[in-house]
């Protein structure tokens, strides 16, 4: 009785905060359509949420109004362009906690700030020094290393993972030494949805003196994201997983590192003189932004920082991982799954796999039923392999998601299964 009780409550409690997030969902005109003649249900908001009405304005009214090129002219548009751009990178300041807005570099997204990065660091690293990652790796955090250690003579060393996706802390903190020159290291992993012990990672590799670079690509829509608290070198997130645009990210670096790495690209913006003999560059940020930077997606960028903003991070937070907890309890019911991720630190990211079924026919299947979920190696190949699977069907949540679309992805994949079955 007493557990009945406890559930209708939870029950509750859920409806309540739902109510609350339905109004926040009416902010996102994509979801109001039908696929294959159903509702869209949206579940693949790891891969690219959706952006709200106040991101899309944003962008609108940048180009109906102000637009010009940045850092260029006297005149009014190109004024108020600049304006606009750099109001966006104090947005992008604010939000990480940066101590300066000089800090924070545009980039074209995630996988551009870790390819900036490994091709600006050349010069600091040497032929036996190491590299540290994890066995949860993006491609975007594996194959820049790679390039760079074939460059320098370095060495990529991979930190191992346990069965249930956690890090093995006590074999990262065998593995770092003096030769650990830099550890880079996924804080909210894209497949498996393991919140790392980035804190501690952070200051292990610190009192070995290695950078330490986060990707926050994953975390920072759904985690409160303070680098000095961190005291990480670097980190970076794109927009586009924020309710953001695409083609704009964000590097946040330590002043002195981003002055003492090269350039990444070279061209205009990013000089203070040129002549055919000899170029100086140009100071934080702009040495790392050459040419035309994308004007547009920063103002978007800081409008969907304004929207994250405007949210109860913390209710949020609650939806989402109530819808996660629900689905995990759903799924578990279904004969044949096996979850992918089970860290007690997880985020609203559910992976899994069923027995003799390819996750892209599963994908398929459901897609008539109007469900959007990612299927494939999700960037991971080195953990698919360890996991021995070729891939999984992942549904991620967000804050506009409901029960009743959960219900419709468990009813969605008991068809599938029937189908494959036949
Ligand atoms: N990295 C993105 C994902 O996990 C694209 O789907």
């Amino acid at each position: 009785m007493a557990s009945f009780l406890a559930i209708a409550k939870i029950d509750v409690m859920n409806a309540k905060r739902e109510k609350e997030m339905m109004k926040i969902r009416e902010e996102f005109p994509i979801l109001d359509q039908k696929i294959n003649g159903e509702d869209l249900v949206y579940l693949d908001n790891a891969a690219s949420t959706q952006k709200p009405r106040t991101v899309i304005n944003a962008i609108k009214n940048y180009y109906e109004n102000d637009h010009s090129n940045v850092h260029r002219g006297v005149h009014t548009l190109s004024v108020r362009a600049t304006e606009a751009y750099e109001r966006a990178r104090q947005k992008v300041t604010e939000f990480v906690n940066s101590p300066n807005k000089h800090q924070i570099i545009f980039t074209k997204g995630t996988t551009e700030s870790i390819n900036l990065i490994a091709s600006s660091v050349t010069n600091l690293i040497e032929k036996n020094d190491e590299i540290l990652i994890t066995a949860m790796e993006h491609h975007s955090n594996i194959v820049p290393w790679q390039e760079l250690c074939k460059r320098t003579g370095a060495t990529l060393k991979v930190i191992p993972i346990s069965e249930d996706g956690d890090i093995l802390m006590d074999k990262y903190r065998e593995m770092v030494t003096n030769k650990t020159k830099l550890v880079s290291v996924v804080h909210l992993s894209n497949t498996l949805g393991t919140i790392n012990p980035i804190e501690k990672i952070i200051n292990k590799a610190k009192s070995h003196s290695a950078i330490t670079v986060i990707d926050g690509a994953q975390a920072a829509g759904h985690i409160p994201i303070d680098v000095q608290k961190l005291d990480c070198d670097f980190y970076l997130f794109s927009g586009h997983k924020i309710y953001g645009p695409t083609g704009i990210g964000v590097l946040y670096g330590k002043e002195d590192i981003l002055n003492k790495i090269d350039p990444y690209q070279y061209g205009g913006e990013m000089i203070l003189k040129v002549t055919f003999d000899e170029t100086t560059y140009n100071d934080l940020p702009h040495k790392f932004e050459a040419g035309t930077p994308n004007i547009a997606g920063a103002v978007g960028i800081g409008a969907s920082i304004d929207f994250i903003n405007s949210l109860d991070r913390d209710l949020c937070h609650k939806h989402e991982m109530s819808l996660h907890d629900y689905a995990m309890d759903k799924l578990e019911r279904i004969d044949g799954i096996r979850i992918i991720g089970r860290s007690s630190n997880k985020s609203a990211i559910l992976s899994f796999v069923i027995d003799g079924m390819h996750p892209h026919d599963i994908g398929t299947i459901i897609n008539q039923k109007g469900i959007a979920v990612r299927t494939g190696h999700h960037c991971t190949m080195p953990l698919m392999d360890f996991y021995e699977i070729p891939g999984t069907v992942r549904a991620s949540f967000s804050i506009y998601n409901t029960h009743s679309e959960i219900d419709k992805l468990i009813d969605a994949l008991k068809l599938a299964i029937k189908m494959l079955k036949q």
